[in-house]
């Protein structure tokens, strides 16, 4: 059996009051869960949630991280840094990096490298547009992505990866893909990290999915065989939706 493990992605919302009251609700709606659950609020807020977290069940998610470990780079934070506020797990690859900052598989690839040998967790995002899904590409893309993401990781370090298949157009839409959409890909993704990794990593990785996940629709995801929970943003900004789906 395979640990089910919920995220929430806070995005660029909440500034320290909203966040900090959010963080301290959850880790008291969450206390008795048996589930893996992490929170990536923004980088601002990092080290006032940090001490609300510790010792709670509750891990701190980084939404991003620098290419390279320290220097003259202005505006990027280090692994170091994250590390240093107490970061557990980052998220790598999503697509509103790749989209709307032009990240592409090399770079994600060498992101999760640096965050991996630092000893961090990752979660990386993967997911085809409506067009590419419409051009019957899904297979294609989602392949690409988990290949070019996941060049030279180690069998040593892939047990600290988390796969989030979340296609692009059911991000912040309101559309989700079918159950059966979604673990169609869930099940391809596993099947390429067999072929990758070995058969027994792939029945071990956690493979979230992503993409208007909301309480109204997140225990027929969860149900399917191959998808093992989720990575959640609009509805995790509220602690009741986010607790309902991480109770799933
Ligand atoms: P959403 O975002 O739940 O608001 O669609 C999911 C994500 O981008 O991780």
């Amino acid at each position: 059996m395979r640990q089910r493990y919920v995220a929430g992605n806070w995005k660029m919302n909440t500034v320290t009051a909203d966040s900090t009251a959010l963080a301290s609700t959850l880790i008291q709606l969450l206390k008795e869960v048996p589930h893996k659950v992490m929170i990536a609020p923004p980088f601002t807020v990092l080290s006032k949630i940090s001490p609300i977290l510790e010792g709670s069940n509750i891990l701190l998610g980084a939404q991003n991280c620098a290419l390279e470990l320290i220097g003259a780079h202005t505006g990027e934070i280090s692994v170091d840094m994250l590390k240093d506020v107490g970061v557990k797990v980052v998220i790598l690859g999503h697509s509103e990096r790749r989209i709307l900052y032009g990240e592409k598989n090399v770079l994600i690839n060498k992101k999760l490298q640096i965050a991996l040998a630092a000893g961090l967790e990752v979660i990386l995002c993967v997911g085809e547009t409506l067009e590419e899904r419409e051009r019957g590409l899904v297979g294609h893309v989602v392949d690409k992505q988990l290949v070019g993401g996941l060049d030279n990781i180690s069998l040593e370090h892939i047990p600290n990866v988390t796969i989030a298949y979340e296609p692009v157009w059911a991000i912040g839409t309101g559309k989700t893909a079918t159950v059966e959409e979604a673990n169609e890909v869930h099940s391809m993704i596993r099947s390429r990290i067999g072929e990758l990794f070995g058969n027994s990593i792939a029945e071990q990785i956690i493979i979230q999915y992503g993409g208007s996940v909301k309480p109204s629709n997140s225990q027929e995801l969860l149900d399917q065989e191959h998808i093992d929970g989720a990575l959640v943003g609009g509805a995790s900004l509220e602690a009741d939706s986010f607790v309902t789906i991480v109770n799933s």
